[in-house]
């Protein structure tokens, strides 16, 4: 009988995401695309630092209908190298804390924050989600976008989301999630193996955020928006362009390609879902 692959421990996730050679990679792009590394825009970014599908639209989706204030501070679970988290720090003008696991992200993430001038907002944190260094009720709301594909334990995952959460704070949620039809293929961009990848049904992920605590105020399928994405970087790059997105390309190198592929054939046959979720920390 073929003996299952152990589990991955955070060190073998925290090495999937880390080249070494990220911050080098990212100012070559941008030479690329003729943009001085040295003084990066928003928007020149934006391709890169939105390490999830959809890129910055998904981003934009996330923070429609909030109400966030100067005054809020917000937590980004797995901030990656802190694309979302600048965007919600500049269009809302709050504080921002990130925490993510792989180190390389966080040096890549302060760095590009302090080029862009929101030091004094935005801070990033080395460390598991699992057990955040954070108080008791410190947020006024908190988001996590393609993060929990690679956390076993969801349950403790959102539990201590819920725990750093003021009463009455929202949080958001964006994962893939699996679909009918089956396990994906891997790499995809998220694991190289299915022993660090750990994807739950839309129901299961349902339940275990209720069962952490928290209210679901909606709930929305993106699968539709991930196609016509797709279609539409297709048509950009058919047109002699680059595709809009190319944080996987930047963060994977070699298996990129291969993880871009699985991720979009695990789509179209129904292995995985994206979605995305709205919830609430009860207001005793
Ligand atoms: C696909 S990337 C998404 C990054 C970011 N959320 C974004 O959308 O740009 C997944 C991220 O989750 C982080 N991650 C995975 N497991 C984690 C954990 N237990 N604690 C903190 N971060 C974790 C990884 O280091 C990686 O940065």
């Amino acid at each position: 009988m073929e003996e299952e692959p152990a589990m991955s421990t955070p060190t073998d996730i925290a090495r999937h995401y880390t080249s070494g050679d990220l911050l080098a990679r990212l100012e070559a792009k941008l030479r690329e695309d003729g943009v001085d590394p040295a003084c990066p825009t928003f928007d020149a970014l934006a391709p890169y630092d939105q390490f999830h599908g959809r890129g910055i639209d998904a981003t934009e989706d996330l923070a429609q209908d909030l109400e966030v204030s100067p005054t809020n501070h917000i937590l980004d679970v797995g901030s990656g190298i802190g694309g979302p988290a600048r965007y919600l720090a500049r269009r809302f003008g709050c504080r921002v804390s990130g925490i993510d696991l792989t180190a390389e992200f966080c040096e890549v993430a302060r760095h590009l924050t302090a080029q862009l001038g929101l030091t004094e907002r935005i801070a990033f944190e080395q460390g598991d989600a699992l057990a955040m260094p954070f108080d008791d009720a410190a947020f006024d709301g908190a988001y996590t976008m393609n993060v929990s594909m690679n956390i076993a334990d969801k349950r403790a995952f959102f539990a201590e989301i819920h725990r750093v959460l003021k009463p009455g704070a929202w949080f958001r949620l964006s994962e893939i999630a699996q679909g009918p039809g089956g396990a994906p293929n891997y790499p995809t961009p998220w694991a190289r193996t299915a022993s660090s990848s750990f994807l739950a049904t839309p129901a299961e992920t349902y339940a275990n955020l209720e069962a952490s605590g928290f209210t679901i105020e909606s709930q929305r399928d993106t699968a539709e928006a991930a196609l016509a994405y797709a279609a539409h970087s297709r048509a950009v790059v058919d047109a002699g362009g680059k595709p809009p997105h190319r944080a996987v390309a930047l963060v994977h190198g070699e298996i990129a390609e291969e993880a871009m592929a699985n991720t979009g054939r695990a789509l179209k046959e129904g292995c995985t879902v994206p979605i995305e979720m709205i919830c609430r920390k009860a207001d005793p």
